[in-house]
């Protein structure tokens, strides 16, 4: 079983939203999902229109006149999908546990319960790096740092890093992290250039799906569901259904499906043939635009989904823009967009109206030659 915690100090970017939609997108991937709102905002709950009578402080507390386990608190949210709420009396806990020996483990103690009845608990963590924080945290196997595009994020995201090595030095309690990109604005240059220096620092530590802005996140909280039950064909529904089979591929097996048996290598000399004929059917085109004044260029087109992203910049070569692109046989349309604006390609002659009214250049790829 994987326990994750959802956790950055700052407020606001995109905590709950994760802890949530993972959870529903886990869930429907036929995964046993328990989510902990550790968060006295209570928002997950909220958000998922829970209204309950006991929650996760009366499993931890032992000043609650309602004391629970954490069978007794846990609510059916739908199908794989179950909820541990919260409540508001969660912000007394920091003062009760202050004086207490090994406060830190208390989360862990409660959750030992139902271990096996689950194969995710996520954890949903206040805005704080105080001792909610850090029983989540000890609770954990994984921390999923949300990251929301801005100035501060990696300054926060350091201090957050700090507190982990702490926990693994002085608890010797060691938790793998993974950063997620959220709340993406894919109009804001400086997203782009934020997402690029994530990239560069926290390498094999970023997921490689990112969250994208999409306003039926927000709409489907105040209609007290996930996103996948409000619009399933949404961006944000997307985003989070291959966030859950990203961090489904790595589960413990997941990907080593062969057995070094006598096939194996059978399937590797397949594979390679593969590989090798899909290569040999490739051309290499370059794509070429002169907008000396321009400070950025994106190439898209239908060969990569029209879409605008550090995959699609031109690179700047003195003021000529290019783009290398591998395309199999066939005729492409594309536009470029330079500096935020939508063009033809004014060099490409062959164009064609698109069902906007518009111009799409044309790109025409010939057979590969044969060796
Ligand atoms: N990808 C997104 N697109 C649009 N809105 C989003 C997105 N992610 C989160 N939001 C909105 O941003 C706000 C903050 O998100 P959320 O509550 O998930 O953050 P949080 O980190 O849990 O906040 P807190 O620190 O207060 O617990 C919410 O109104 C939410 O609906
Ligand atoms: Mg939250």
């Amino acid at each position: 079983m994987r326990i994750i915690s959802i956790a950055n100090q700052k407020g606001g970017c995109g905590k709950t939203t994760t802890a949530v939609n993972l959870a529903a997108s886990l869930a429907v991937n036929q995964r046993k999902v328990l989510l902990i709102d550790f968060d006295p905002q209570a928002h997950a709950t909220a958000g998922l229109n829970i209204q309950a009578k006991i929650n996760i402080y009366d499993c931890l507390s032992n000043l609650s006149p309602q004391k629970a386990s954490l069978q007794d608190i846990i609510v059916n949210v739908a199908e794989n999908f179950d909820l541990a709420p919260s409540s508001i009396i969660l912000s007394t806990l920091e003062q009760e546990l202050a004086n207490e020996i090994s406060r830190e483990n208390r989360l862990q103690e409660t959750i030992a319960a139902v271990k096996d009845c689950y194969d995710y608990i996520i954890i949903d963590c206040p805005p704080a790096l105080g001792i909610l924080t850090v029983n989540a945290i000890c609770a954990s196997n994984e921390v999923i740092v949300p990251v929301e595009p801005s100035r501060f994020s990696i300054e926060g995201l350091n201090r957050l890093l700090d507190i982990l090595q702490l926990i693994r030095n002085r608890l010797n309690h060691n938790v793998e992290y993974m950063v997620l990109v959220t709340i993406f604005d894919s109009r804001l240059k400086y997203a782009f250039k934020i997402l690029a220096e994530l990239r560069n620092k926290f390498r094999e530590n970023m997921l490689s799906n990112i969250i994208h802005v999409n306003v039926k996140l927000k709409e489907s909280q105040s209609f007290g569901t996930s996103v996948l039950g409000f619009d399933k064909y949404s961006r944000g529904a997307k985003d989070y259904y291959s966030l859950a089979k990203e961090v489904i591929s790595m589960e413990k097996g997941a990907g080593q499906a062969i057995a070094p048996t006598a096939t194996a290598p059978v399937l590797k000399k397949k594979m390679r043939e593969l590989v090798k004929k899909h290569i040999s059917n490739l051309r290499e085109v370059v794509v070429k635009a002169d907008f000396p004044e321009a400070k950025e260029v994106y190439l898209a087109g239908d060969f990569n989904n029209w879409s605008q992203d550090e995959s699609s910049a031109m690179v700047n070569e003195s003021g000529s823009w290019q783009k290398r692109v591998s395309l199999k046989e066939g005729q492409y349309h594309y536009r470029l967009i330079v500096d935020g604006k939508w063009v033809a390609d004014p060099q490409n002659p062959n164009m064609e109206r698109n069902p906007y009214g518009e111009f799409d250049s044309l790109l025409k790829v010939s057979s590969a030659p044969t060796s």
